[in-house]
C-alpha cells in the first residue's frame, strides 16, 4: 500500500516535469509500478508450545505459497524483542505487519510508530489493549474466556452425570500472565469456582506454556496438597503433559475417576499430542485452540491489496474433545457447543 503511493508520487513528478518540456534521461524513468513483492513483517511470540510451532508453521508455509515474502522474528516470549521488531519491520519498510503479542498491553507506542510509518498492523491470537483501537487495521483470534467457561461447563456437567457430589479441590496452571489466553482462561476457571459452594480452587500458578514449568508447578502442588487434589486445569496441553509427568512421578494416577484418587485433567489448545492423550482418557476434556492463522492471513492480505477493509475484531470458532461418551454438547449462556470424541480416524486427519 505504501510503496503504491510512493510509485504514484514518482508517476506524478515525471508527468510533472514532462509538462514542463523538461525531457527525462533514462535513470529518470519512474520504476513501472508495482514490480516487487509485498512485504510481510510477522513478530512471533516464541517457541514455548507445541501449538506456537504449529502457528508457526501455518503462517510460513501459507506465505511460502503465496506471492508475499514473509519476514518472520521469534520474539522469545519477550515483549522487548517483539518490540525490536515492529522497529526493524518499521525501518526495512515492509507493507504489512502482523503481530501475535506476548501480552496485552504495552503495544502504543509501538503501533503508533507503525500507522505514522503507513504500515498496517494484522494482530492475530492473542489480543492487544490500546487507547486508540485504530492503531491496528484488524484482529482474529480465539475467545478465549469462551473456551475456559466450556471446559468448566463441561466438568460441571461431568460432576452431575456420574453424580459427584464431594466438595472438589482444583488447582490451576496458568498460561504467560498477562496474555489474553491466560486472563479469559483464569477468569472462567475463577468464576466457576466461585460460583460452587463445594468447590475450592487451591491455587494459581503460571507454568509460562510450556512443559517444564508446567511439571515444576505441579511438583509443587502434589508436595504441597498431597492427596487433596481432585482437578488440574492445564491452560494449554504442554502445562498438561508436565503435570501429568508430575503426577505419575509422585505415584499417583490421572483419569476421570476422582472418587478412586484419580486427578482429572483439563487442558486447551487439542494439539495432536493433546488429543493423543484425550483419547487414552489421560485429559479428560480438550477445548480446542486453533493454530491455523496462514490461510486466512494471506486471504486477509489479498483482499486488502483490492481495496477491502477487514473485519476489525473476528472470533474463529473452535471444538472440544472428550473420550467420555455421556456428553454430546454443553450449554454456556444460551449457546450449545458440541464435545466430540476422539477417535484414531480423527487424530489422522488432524492439520496439527
Ligand atoms: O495464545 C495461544 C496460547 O499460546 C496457546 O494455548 C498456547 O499453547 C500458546 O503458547
Amino acid at each position: 500500500m505504501k510503496k503504491r503511493r510512493l510509485a504514484g508520487v514518482v508517476l506524478l513528478l515525471a508527468a510533472v516535469l514532462s509538462s514542463c518540456g523538461i525531457k527525462k534521461t533514462e535513470e529518470q524513468q519512474p520504476a513501472s509500478p508495482k514490480t516487487e513483492r509485498i512485504t510481510v513483517g510477522f513478530s512471533q511470540v516464541g517457541s514455548e508450545s507445541d501449538w506456537r510451532m504449529a502457528s508457526t508453521a501455518s503462517i510460513q508455509d501459507a506465505f511460502a505459497d503465496s506471492p508475499y515474502t514473509l519476514l518472520f522474528n521469534d520474539g522469545q516470549q519477550k515483549q522487548e524483542n517483539q518490540i525490536k521488531a515492529i522497529r526493524e519491520f518499521i525501518d526495512q519498510d515492509v507493507d504489512y505487519i502482523i503481530l501475535d503479542p506476548c501480552v496485552e498491553t504495552g503495544w502504543d507506542s509501538a503501533l503508533m510508530e507503525a500507522k505514522e510509518a503507513g504500515i498496517p498492523v494484522i494482530v492475530i491470537d492473542r489480543e492487544v489493549s490500546v487507547e486508540d483501537e485504530s492503531l491496528y487495521t484488524a484482529w482474529i483470534g480465539s475467545d478465549f474466556y469462551l473456551e475456559g467457561q466450556r471446559a468448566m461447563k463441561w466438568l460441571e456437567s461431568y460432576l452431575q452425570k456420574e453424580n459427584y457430589e464431594e466438595p472438589l479441590n482444583l488447582v490451576g496452571i496458568q498460561g504467560t500472565i498477562g496474555a489474553t489466553a491466560q486472563i479469559g482462561r483464569s477468569r472462567a476457571l475463577e468464576e466457576a469456582a466461585a460460583a460452587h459452594d463445594n468447590w475450592t480452587l487451591l491455587e494459581e500458578q503460571t507454568g509460562d506454556y510450556t512443559e517444564a514449568k508446567g511439571k515444576e508447578v505441579m511438583e509443587e502442588y502434589l508436595r504441597k496438597y498431597k492427596d487433596e487434589i481432585q482437578v488440574v486445569y492445564c491452560e494449554n496441553d504442554n502445562e498438561a503433559y508436565g503435570a501429568i509427568d508430575a503426577i505419575r512421578e509422585a505415584g499417583k494416577k490421572v483419569g476421570m475417576k476422582i472418587k478412586d484418587g484419580e486427578i482429572l485433567v483439563l487442558s486447551f489448545d487439542a494439539t495432536h499430542g493433546g488429543l493423543q492423550l484425550t483419547m487414552e482418557g489421560k485429559i479428560a476434556v480438550n477445548t480446542e485452540c486453533s493454530p491455523l492463522y496462514g490461510k486466512r492471513l494471506v486471504r486477509m492480505i489479498d483482499e486488502m491489496e483490492q481495496g477491502e477493509l477487514p473485519e476489525h475484531h473476528t472470533y474463529i470458532e473452535e471444538g472440544q474433545f472428550s473420550n467420555y461418551s455421556g456428553i454430546r454438547a454443553i450449554w454456556v449462556v444460551d449457546n450449545s457447543y458440541l464435545v466430540t470424541r476422539v477417535t484414531e480416524e480423527l487424530l489422522e486427519e488432524r492439520e496439527y
